[in-house]
């Protein structure tokens, strides 16, 4: 298991990440990459949505072009405070302080339950997936954006020390594991490393 895939080892992380990491996200992370991860999603305005892992605010923003309102969760104090910077505490978003393997909303709660960049801290992603399953309504999509595993032996080895980093295959595994049906990827990166994320979006089944 990779140094970060550890809550408390990841909150401390971010305690000092949190300060510059709107710097350093579009490097890796773009609004071009964000397009295309949202065109996976068939949303209407009024749909109730969730970002898990919503840090400052990234995913979030991408959201809200397209629903009303957004739910947003996060581990860490830090990345929080830099979120209610941009969309205040009573505006558009509604903030909870929390874990993904542990989400402080009741069973079908949600339409769609998005979360970018968060995966690869979670010890147990599949634990994460079953909340994510029971807080989606029936028929509902969950997306999830993570760190594609590189395709070096050498390079894989060194991403794996450090956090979580999968391909399809595993990205299948684990969303059927969960219980999520029609499970479908898409690779996207920055021009200098077009493969660098690894979208997967699937459905709650139908009752
Ligand atoms: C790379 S940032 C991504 C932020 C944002 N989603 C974006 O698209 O820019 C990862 C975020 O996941 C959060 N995180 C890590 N482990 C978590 C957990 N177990 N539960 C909730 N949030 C977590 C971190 O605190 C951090 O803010």
């Amino acid at each position: 298991m990779g140094l970060l895939e550890d809550k408390a080892r990841a909150r401390t992380f971010y305690r000092f990440l949190s300060t510059i990491y709107d710097r350093i996200n579009p490097y890796v992370w773009t609004e071009a990459m964000r397009a295309d991860a949202l065109a996976e999603l068939d949303f209407e305005a009024e749909d109730r949505v969730l970002d898990v892992g919503c840090g400052t605010g990234f995913g979030t923003a991408g959201l809200l072009d397209h629903v009303e309102t957004v739910h947003a969760l996060d581990q860490s104090a830090h990345q929080l405070e830099h979120a209610y910077e941009k969309f205040g505490r009573r505006g558009p978003v509604q903030f909870s302080r929390g874990d993904a393997e542990r989400l402080p909303y009741a069973a079908d709660s949600f339409d769609v339950v998005w979360s970018s960049g968060s995966i690869e801290y979670w010890p147990d992603p599949v634990a994460a997936l079953e909340e994510f399953r029971r807080v989606t309504r029936p028929g509902g999509q969950v997306l999830v954006v993570g760190p594609n595993a590189p395709s070096s032996r050498v390079l894989r080895k060194l991403a794996d020390a450090i956090m979580f980093f999968y391909d399809e295959r595993e990205a299948d595994r684990m969303f059927e594991a969960a219980g999520f049906e029609a499970i479908e990827h898409v690779t996207m990166g920055p021009s200098y490393r077009p493969n660098v994320a690894i979208t997967t979006v699937a459905r709650v089944p139908d009752e």
